[in-house]
């Protein structure tokens, strides 16, 4: 696992949305798109703000890519301001060339839950896996809403949220944690482990705790995150700020890596 420190969240996010750039458009195609993971949350925004300008200045296409996103809330419309689809329409589909039927997000409000959760996975394998699996991750290490407890090799199912997570969700619900869908739909975490190459962005002081639990912790269920340990190409990109817990030694080593 790499890690990537960067001085601030703006460098992050330029760092990051290059990186994914760089994957797409090197990408070998051979009659298949590139199959890209997304996340929602504030962690990504900035990253997509810079996609979005490389595209602009014409020098990345999502025309052959696909997407899956990661999660969404159970019991929101997608056209809920809250809801993830209009989440990643407003801040990012809208505004890049991408084919609408090339789009996969989760749909919260399915009859049959567990059957959109068991096509979800069908959609990922029948497009051939997915090559790049961008991510967030919560204050406690979760990764997707795969919240501390959820099995390291669970699949995309409906998940309680923890009462952490509907507290720091609670500022886009009128700051009512009540108000916070009580679960959602996620890919699990062996979903996210299946994909070729996983990216998580990490940035902020209030992140510090979960990055020190997944890069200094062992391999735990308590913080999902720390699955990527595992893998065999993932990075975890984070700030200075969320660095604050790590040892200054830890620190220094992932950052020598990088100069190599
Ligand atoms: C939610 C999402 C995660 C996201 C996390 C952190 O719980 N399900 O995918 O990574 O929030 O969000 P933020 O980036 O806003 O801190």
């Amino acid at each position: 696992m790499r890690l990537v420190v960067h001085r601030d969240y703006e460098e992050l996010s330029r760092w990051t949305a290059r990186y994914i750039a760089g994957r797409i458009n090197g990408h070998e195609r051979g009659g298949r798109p590139f199959v890209l993971g997304l996340p929602t949350g504030s962690s990504p925004l900035g990253t997509y703000r810079e996609l979005i300008d490389l595209h602009k200045r014409g020098e990345l296409s999502f025309a052959g890519v696909v997407t899956f996103n990661m999660d969404e809330y159970a019991g929101l419309p997608e056209d809920h301001p809250q809801s993830y689809h209009r989440f990643m329409w407003d801040n990012l589909f809208s505004q890049v060339d991408i084919d609408k039927k090339n789009v996969h997000i989760l749909d919260g409000m399915a009859a049959d839950l567990a059957g959109e959760c068991e096509a979800y996975e069908g959609a990922i394998a029948a497009c051939g896996g997915i090559d790049l699996f961008l991510g967030g991750a919560g204050a406690d290490g979760h990764l997707a809403f795969n919240e501390p407890g959820s099995s390291l090799s669970s699949r995309t199912r409906l998940k309680t949220l923890t009462p952490d997570t509907r507290i720091a969700n609670a500022r886009f619900f009128g700051g009512d944690p009540q108000r916070v869908p009580a679960t959602a739909l996620t890919v699990g975490v062996g979903t996210v482990m299946d994909s070729r190459e996983v990216l998580v962005i990490v940035s902020g002081h209030n992140k510090a705790r979960a990055l020190q639990a997944a890069v200094e912790g062992g391999v735990n269920h308590m913080c999902t995150l720390s699955c990527l340990q595992t893998h065999p190409r993932a990075i975890i990109v984070c700030d200075d700020a969320a660095t604050e817990e790590l040892k200054v030694g830890t620190v220094r080593y992932f950052k020598e890596i990088e100069r190599l």
